[in-house]
């Protein structure tokens, strides 16, 4: 009887908190999707080498600031049905200034020149994935935060423009895992062949310790240390990692 209680107590509790007013000090951290693998920072985005470091899974992830700074780390698989051998895979970098005007809708308005996108599509471009820069303002009509009473974390829902939902995120870190919060690649016209061929010099060893090193190099807390959906849908994913470091084309835009 009296667990039934709490539970009653407790749904009415977290739909009230999903209905409480918007506020931009509910975004403050970093967020990310179920599988838990991709989060901004330097673990995803290497601004000195203007590497995009590809996760163990894909998902997506939004880091918030106090004072009116967002980053964005995704890595989106879009299957194919007619050709379900034939994924195609992006990962993609943007950071800038978010605003969240008075009728709820969360604007998100990136810096122009930081942006990046690693696009593969297998069958159409020989295993070659493109590297691109990307700058793409992006507009939720409204967002909530609220105790997922279930998981027992924090979990941000973003609609967008025309009301769907993202996918569910959750709080990862407070303070929020992310990169300087100012213009990182200041030139309009960085010379990506520079950039490729800089690439191209350093081994995937390389990289990886680059990865390790920039972990370290964060005030970042982790708020959920345990990786509590890790699935067998998730791990479906692990197989279908395709965006190979060793194959990249740098285009010039
Ligand atoms: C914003 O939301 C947080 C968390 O729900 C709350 O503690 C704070 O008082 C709110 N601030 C304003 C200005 O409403
Ligand atoms: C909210 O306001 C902004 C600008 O003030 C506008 O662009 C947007 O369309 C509005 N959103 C809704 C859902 O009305
Ligand atoms: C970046 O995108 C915004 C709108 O999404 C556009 O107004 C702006 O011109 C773009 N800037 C560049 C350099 O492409």
């Amino acid at each position: 009887m009296v667990s039934k209680k709490w539970t009653a107590l407790l749904s009415v509790l977290s739909v009230r908190s999903v209905y409480a007013e918007a506020n931009a000090t509910q975004l403050y951290g970093t967020w990310s999707s179920k599988s838990n693998q991709v989060f901004t920072g330097p673990g995803f985005y290497d601004p000195v080498d203007e590497l995009l470091i590809e996760p163990a899974l894909p998902g997506i992830s939004y880091s918030f600031t106090e004072d009116g700074w967002f980053e964005e780390a995704t890595y989106q698989i879009t299957s194919n049905p007619q050709k379900p051998e034939c994924p195609e895979a992006s990962l993609i970098f943007q950071h800038g200034t978010f605003e969240l005007m008075d009728n709820g809708t969360l604007i998100l308005t990136p810096i122009t020149v930081d942006g990046r996108q690693l696009y593969s599509s297998p069958c159409d471009d020989d295993g070659v994935s493109t590297y691109t820069r990307y700058n793409q303002t992006e507009t939720f009509k409204s967002f909530a935060m609220y105790l997922d009473s279930y998981h027992g974390i924090y979990r941000l829902d973003l609609y967008q423009f025309d009301g769907s939902p993202m996918q569910p995120l959750y709080l990862a870190y407070q303070p929020p895992m992310m990169l300087p919060t100012e213009t990182l690649n200041p030139t309009e016209t960085s010379s990506s062949e520079t950039t490729g061929s800089s690439l191209k010099k350093r081994s995937l060893r390389d990289l990886v310790i680059r990865n390790l090193e920039n972990k370290h190099k964060t005030n970042a807390v982790k708020t959920n240390p345990h990786k509590l959906f890790l699935s067998a849908d998730t791990l479906w994913y692990a197989s279908a990692t395709m965006l190979g470091i060793g194959s990249i084309v740098f285009l010039a835009c």
